[in-house]
């Protein structure tokens, strides 16, 4: 109904009392009405990245704010199994939006890869009540969810993942900000390898995907990037590349590798062995999994978690909640797992155009 009437609406000191009793239970979650309301289960998965908690937020928030009884799994599918199960309020994800990791944590469960582990996890979804499982994680955690979905578990996934490869989306929770942390740490290498006119080689994150190193490269203006879907030649586009370089007036380089092409300690020496070049190897590691999320990242997770509950609400189960064309959708699971995704040669090509 439209309330016709513009000016603000008063409560009398008792309407407000009861307005606040109302909001408190809404928010702890009365005992009646926890045995009444559709139980829904959030849990994190896999390698864990920067935006989890703001998503685990925004479930948790949307589902309670829907009438849902939230719980929380703790350690990823090891912690389904287990029965590591925790109850969620709304007070349970204050402060967590700009925090970096899970705080539910997360694990890369190898028990939960064999039949028998799937199903001891089903039974456990049993045992707590729950109606519907919301999963944040990457390829590997989707492959769980389609699992559990054939054995009659409503799923629902959200794709959480520096690497950004997961086929049915253009997009990863953690993937802005993993790049952001490798484009600072470059930008600050470029430093000291162009005060000591040197070749700067960095290993960033992906062991099977190279989006993290092209478009770190292209926004590092590195000459060299390295990534695991396309074969290089060491002396065509590694060597001849950075004596071309050199030769056009350059007198330090940056080469960015995906870990997946190889180790930069062993490409720094092999370059200055072949060069004459001074190199430097850096492993960027870890340090890109880390750190309070970006802008990009809060907000994706944000409006994600809310796409994830109104699945739920809507009774469209076994989905993905992914982001294409621009729009933050959600796909049939099993649809989403047969999709595949390429990257972009042509930036790849572009990257190389402008570099030197
Ligand atoms: O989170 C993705 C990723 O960072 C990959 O790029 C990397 O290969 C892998 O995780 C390593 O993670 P872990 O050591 O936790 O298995």
């Amino acid at each position: 109904m439209t309330d016709t009437n513009n000016d603000p609406k008063t409560y009398s000191a008792d309407e407000l009392l009861k307005e606040n009793e109302n909001l408190q239970q809404s928010n702890t979650g009365s005992l009646s009405a926890m045995a009444e309301a559709k139980t829904v289960a959030v849990l994190t998965s896999g390698g864990d990245a920067p935006g989890m908690n703001a998503a685990i937020r925004s479930i948790v928030r949307a589902g309670l704010n829907t009438g849902y009884r939230m719980l929380g799994v703790r350690r990823g599918f090891h912690g389904l199994w287990r029965g590591d199960i925790i109850e969620l309020n709304s007070r349970s994800v204050s402060e967590k939006l700009q925090r970096g990791g899970t705080f539910l944590m997360t694990a890369r469960s190898l028990t939960f890869n064999s039949p028998e582990g799937v199903k001891q996890a089903y039974d456990m979804c049993k045992v707590f009540n729950i109606d519907a499982l919301v999963i944040i994680g990457g390829d590997g955690s989707y492959h769980g969810a389609l699992d559990l979905s054939r054995l009659g578990m409503p799923v629902i996934c959200l794709p959480g993942t520096i690497d950004n490869d997961i086929a049915c989306t253009d997009y990863t929770i953690g993937y802005d900000t993993a790049m952001n942390t490798a484009m600072e740490a470059i930008d600050k290498l470029r430093d000291t390898a162009s005060s000591h006119e040197r070749c700067s080689v960095i290993e960033v994150m992906g062991r099977h995907a190279g989006y993290i190193a092209l478009n770190v490269g292209i926004s590092c203006g590195a000459e060299v990037i390295l990534i695991p879907e396309v074969e290089h030649d060491f002396n065509r586009d590694v060597i001849k590349r950075l004596l071309e370089c050199r030769n056009s007036g350059k007198h330090h380089y940056i080469v960015v590798i995906a870990e997946g092409v190889g180790s930069a300690v062993e490409y720094a020496k092999r370059i200055e062995k072949m060069t004459g070049i001074e190199s430097r190897a850096t492993v960027l590691g870890y340090v890109q999994r880390g750190g309070s999320p970006t802008l990009r990242d809060r907000q994706m997770a944000s409006l994600m978690g809310v796409q994830a509950i109104d699945c739920v609400k809507n009774n469209r189960l076994n989905r993905v909640v992914s982001y294409r064309g621009g729009q933050i959708v959600d796909m049939d699971i099993e649809e989403a797992m047969k999709m595949t995704k390429t990257i972009s040669l042509e930036e790849y090509g572009d990257a190389k155009f402008i570099a030197i």
